[in-house]
This record gives structure tokens, C-alpha cells and sequence, in this order.
């Protein structure tokens, strides 16, 4: 039997009418990472904070390595790392500093300070940077201090909330690269995204939510097998036709056809046969719709996601949140 190192069973959280959690149970076993995958007010934060003791649940139950997230809240607190969704590093400190205060919570030694303080910087390329005030650092540089900041502590379970949300694409593969490390040296990790190439990418298996439930869970593969078939492509050459060309085809797939309005593509779920790849084409055609490009592909997750939730990933519009740090000494 996989040891569980995160276990959340029925939590139900509301904020007066807002029902932000409802029943969700979700586990993670040791040196595994679930990812938590959900758009814009899914739930994610929310769950964040409970299993890492910043908020209570309504109902329902949580452990952390088997400690219960409300009774036995100061153990859990010193048993993890928490990167949350918003940078909790003090602009008017170091680099340097800030990791040192976060020993300091962790009652360690001066020297023992220094010593992960430096440890910390030189695995995320932050040396050069340490004694610099942190607000001269770029956005990237704040997510990596950040994360650093939650491993001062050596947690072997880590809870990341959106790590790399607004990062450009070099730094984005950066971080992946850094947390599949912490993860081949045993440490456990759940790990909250928007981005499905990223959950694809780290995490064993997904836990999709929307509106405050799970609505689907598995690996990438088996999620993108529950949605059968493949996806239509059809690169339009003419951007003004793109609704008009969504409509020709829209009985065509499984869900609504996605567009991304740039490009002039337009992506369905389908059941994939040849036969509708010409069906396409010949509507297209007959209403006067020139085509770049038409094809077939495998599902990813995001069309997962569209076929799930009915809404596509990108349209989704930001919320703001505010961010509070752990404080493994209890006091919050
Ligand atoms: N402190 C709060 N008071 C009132 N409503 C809240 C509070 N925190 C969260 N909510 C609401 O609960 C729901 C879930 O919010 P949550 O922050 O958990 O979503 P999320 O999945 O983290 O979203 P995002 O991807 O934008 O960070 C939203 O409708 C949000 O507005
Ligand atoms: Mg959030």
C-alpha cells in the first residue's frame, strides 16, 4: 500500500453565497504530484489553504502525513513547504534576507540560516542576485525567490499555487525543470495550475475542478481517453469568417468548437473519422470558407478541458487574491 501524504475528504467551504468548495475529496501519495487544474475561481486557492492550514473547512476532513490539518495544525505547518499564488517576499529586503527571515520561523540557528539561505539561492540561479533589494528583480526572479522561500524548510511535501502563472515561456521550463528535482529527490508535491501542458508535464495524475468540484480525475492519458476520437483543426485564412465557419461545423463534434482568434483556428472534439474531415472540408467550401490548413490531431488536455467544462481555458478572466505566508512557528 502508497503511503498517503495528503488526504482531503468531502470538504465543503462556503464564503456567504459562494460555495467554493463542494465535497471534494482528492489524495496524494508519497513522492507522487497531483496536480490540482481548474480555471479562474475553481476552487484551487481555496483547497490550498485548507490542507495548509490557513482556513478551515465548513465540513469534511484533511490529513497531512496522516496529521489533521485542523487539530494538529502546527505540526502540519512545519511538515510543509507552501509557494502561494501571490509572491509573499518583502521588497525592501535581500534576496538573501528574505530566505534568512524564513529560517528564522523555522527556529534555525544563524548559521544554519546562512547555510540554507545559500543553498537555496544557488539552486535557483539567484546567487548573483542574493544581496540585491528585491524589488530590482524581474517577475521571474520573484516566483523563483518565492519558491525558494518554501524550501528553506527541507519539506518532503510541498504545495505549490500556481507556480509559474505569469512567467515567460524560458523561465516557465526553468521552474518545471527545478520542481521535477525536488520530485526525483522524494519529495512529494501538489501542485494547483491553469496551464494543462503544465499538469501534463509534472504532475502523475489530475484532479480537474470547476465551480468547487472534481468533475473528472486521472492520468493525462486517461483523461484524454475519456474523450475518445481526436480533435479537428481548421485554420481559416480569412479571421472575419471565424464565427461563421464555427457555426458551419459545430454539429460536427462532441462539445462547442474553441477558436483561437489570432490564428484563425478553430479546434473541435470529434469522433475522429476520415469521412468527417471531408464533411468539413465540403461545408466549408460550399459556404464560400477558404481554408490554410485542416487536420486531425490526439486530444491534449485543454481540449479535455473544453469537453469537461464547456469553456475554453484562455477566456477565463483573472481574480484577484491576497497571499499570506506559512508561519511554521503557529503563529498566524
Ligand atoms: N475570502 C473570500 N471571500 C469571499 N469569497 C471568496 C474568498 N476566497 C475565495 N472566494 C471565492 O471562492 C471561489 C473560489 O476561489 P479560489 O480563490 O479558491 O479559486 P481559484 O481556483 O484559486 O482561482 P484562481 O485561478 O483565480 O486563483 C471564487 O468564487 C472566489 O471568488
Ligand atoms: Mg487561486
Amino acid at each position: 500500500m502508497p503511503e498517503t501524504m495528503i488526504e482531503a475528504e468531502s470538504i465543503t467551504k462556503a464564503f456567504g453565497s459562494t460555495l467554493a468548495l463542494r465535497s471534494v475529496d482528492l489524495k496524494v501519495e508519497a513522492g507522487t504530484v497531483l496536480g490540482l487544474l481548474g480555471p479562474n475561481g475553481a476552487g484551487k486557492t481555496t483547497l490550498v489553504r485548507i490542507l495548509t492550514t490557513l482556513l478551515k473547512p465548513d465540513s469534511g476532513r484533511a490529513t497531512v502525513a496522516g496529521y489533521d490539518v485542523i487539530h494538529d495544525a502546527v505540526t502540519v505547518r512545519a511538515m510543509i513547504g507552501l509557494a502561494g499564488q501571490f509572491a509573499a517576499v518583502d521588497d525592501l529586503l535581500t534576496g538573501r534576507e528574505n530566505l534568512e527571515l524564513v529560517g528564522l520561523l523555522y527556529h534555525l540557528g544563524s548559521k544554519e540560516r546562512k547555510l540554507r539561505a545559500d543553498e537555496v539561492l544557488e539552486r535557483l540561479s539567484l546567487t548573483d542576485a542574493a544581496d540585491r533589494l528585491v524589488k530590482t528583480y524581474s517577475g521571474g526572479m520573484r516566483r523563483r525567490l518565492d519558491l525558494g522561500a518554501s524550501l528553506v524548510g527541507h519539506p518532503r511535501i510541498l504545495i505549490l499555487d500556481e507556480p509559474t502563472t505569469g512567467l515567460d515561456p524560458a523561465t516557465r521550463i526553468d521552474l518545471w525543470q527545478f520542481i521535477e528535482a525536488l520530485v526525483a529527490d522524494g519529495t512529494t508535491l501538489l501542485l494547483t495550475t491553469q496551464y494543462l501542458e503544465e499538469a501534463d508535464r509534472l504532475a502523475n495524475r489530475i484532479v480537474v475542478i470547476d465551480h468547487g468540484q472534481v468533475i473528472a480525475e486521472g492520468t493525462a492519458n486517461e483523461l484524454k481517453d475519456q474523450l475518445g476520437g481526436n480533435v479537428l483543426e481548421v485554420t481559416i485564412t480569412d479571421q472575419d469568417q471565424l464565427e461563421k465557419a464555427a457555426a458551419v461545423l459545430a454539429d460536427l463534434g462532441h462539445g462547442p468548437p474553441s477558436y483561437d482568434r489570432a490564428g484563425g483556428l478553430i479546434t473541435l472534439a470529434t469522433d475522429g473519422k476520415a469521412e468527417m474531415l471531408l464533411e468539413a472540408a465540403r461545408r466549408l467550401e460550399e459556404n464560400g470558407i477558404a481554408l490554410d490548413d485542416i487536420g486531425l490531431r490526439r486530444p491534449s488536455l485543454d481540449d479535455v478541458f473544453l469537453a469537461l467544462t464547456g469553456k475554453p481555458t484562455e477566456d477565463l478572466p483573472g481574480t484577484a487574491d491576497t497571499r499570506q505566508r506559512l508561519d511554521p512557528s503557529g503563529v498566524l
